[in-house]
């Protein structure tokens, strides 16, 4: 559905994306994933023919997003990063004035649109004004256009962005509703949001893409560390012995009460787990909680796209 070659987009000397390369097959749900300035919306808007690539190509359904932009744009529906919404129309009459925009036939508009507004959960706002709705409410209108003419593709430029955690819960089950028959690529830095709703994730990072795996792969093979955490009454030097077991970077403490709370920085695929029960009932710390927490998505982010790497 989606196949990107050696794409490269520079503004002015500077280069936001340098020889991309992915594909996305029909059906797959594939995050897109890198910390802001990574080159997730320049590479969006050139897949949806907004802005020309310096060099390479990208394709939608085998149409060449620069010689054949009309045929690539009928497949695709877009949520840009800003939705230009005009505030002062109303939402169906917006979506209609859409739906002929990208040559839903006359007759099929009322159909398409009704859709739409089904779709993203919007029936009873119909005849509001876009100005007076709520962020979350736009971004459904937003999602809606993207959505009017059927495409077999939607790309979703954070569609989480600036929404409060009902309105993000709203949206994300919008979006797992939308899958199945179509194709999604979503750029976010919102890793949860990854895990729950996509079959792949991409990362880019610096214009590059440093991963392209299922979150399952890229939690098994990245040495993403994990860490530690001991609750414990009478563990004055508590701190001093734990750093000193196998595979701890760091220990810091925290006074809770008669209990100290420790909290241990591991090493890549490091677990001091039994070595820690055993310091604990040789000093006669009464534990009260032992956990070691495994590496999730956001450790395989941070590590995949810290500073300078
Ligand atoms: N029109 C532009 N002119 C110059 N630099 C730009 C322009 N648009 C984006 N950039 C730069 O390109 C890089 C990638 O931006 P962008 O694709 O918006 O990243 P993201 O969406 O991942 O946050 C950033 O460093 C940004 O400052
Ligand atoms: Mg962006």
């Amino acid at each position: 559905m989606i196949q990107v070659e050696n794409l490269t987009k520079r503004y002015a000397g500077f280069t936001a994306i340098n020889q991309l390369n992915f594909s996305v097959a029909k059906g797959e749900v594939v995050g897109f994933l890198g910390p802001n300035g990574a080159g997730k919306s320049t590479t969006m808007k050139i897949l949806t023919s907004y802005l020309p690539a310096t060099s390479g190509t990208a394709r939608i359904a085998g149409f060449d997003v620069f010689g054949q932009s009309v045929e690539a744009r009928r497949r695709l529906g877009y949520l840009p990063e800003n939705t230009p919404l005009y505030t002062d129309m109303r939402v169906g009459e917006y979506l209609r004035y859409r739906a002929s925009l990208k040559g839903v036939p006359g007759r099929k508009v009322k159909q398409a649109v009704g859709d739409a507004l089904e779709l993203c959960s919007l029936r009873d706002r119909e005849r509001s004004m876009i100005g007076a709705l709520s962020k979350g409410y736009r971004q459904r209108v937003g999602l809606a256009d993207a959505l009017v003419h059927d495409p077999e593709l939607l790309i979703l430029d954070e569609p989480t962005i600036g929404l409060d955690p009902n309105q993000i819960r709203q949206v994300r089950e919008l979006i797992k509703n939308l899958g199945g028959k179509r194709t999604v690529l979503i750029s976010t830095h919102i890793l949860p949001e990854v895990e729950i709703m996509c079959s792949r994730v991409i990362v880019i990072h610096k214009g590059t893409i440093r991963a392209d795996d299922t979150a399952e792969n890229l939690l098994k093979n990245h040495r993403a560390a994990g860490s530690m955490r001991l609750e414990a009454k009478g563990a004055a030097n508590g701190r001093e012995l734990l750093s000193q077991l196998s595979g701890v970077k760091d220990v810091t403490e925290e006074k809770d009460g008669d209990y100290t709370a420790f909290q241990l920085k591991l090493d890549a695929n490091a677990d001091p787990t039994d070595e820690a029960m055993r310091l604990a009932t040789a000093n006669h710390w009464q534990v009260r909680e032992l956990t070691r927490r495994r590496p999730t998505l956001e450790d395989v982010f941070v590590e995949l796209t810290h500073s300078d790497s």
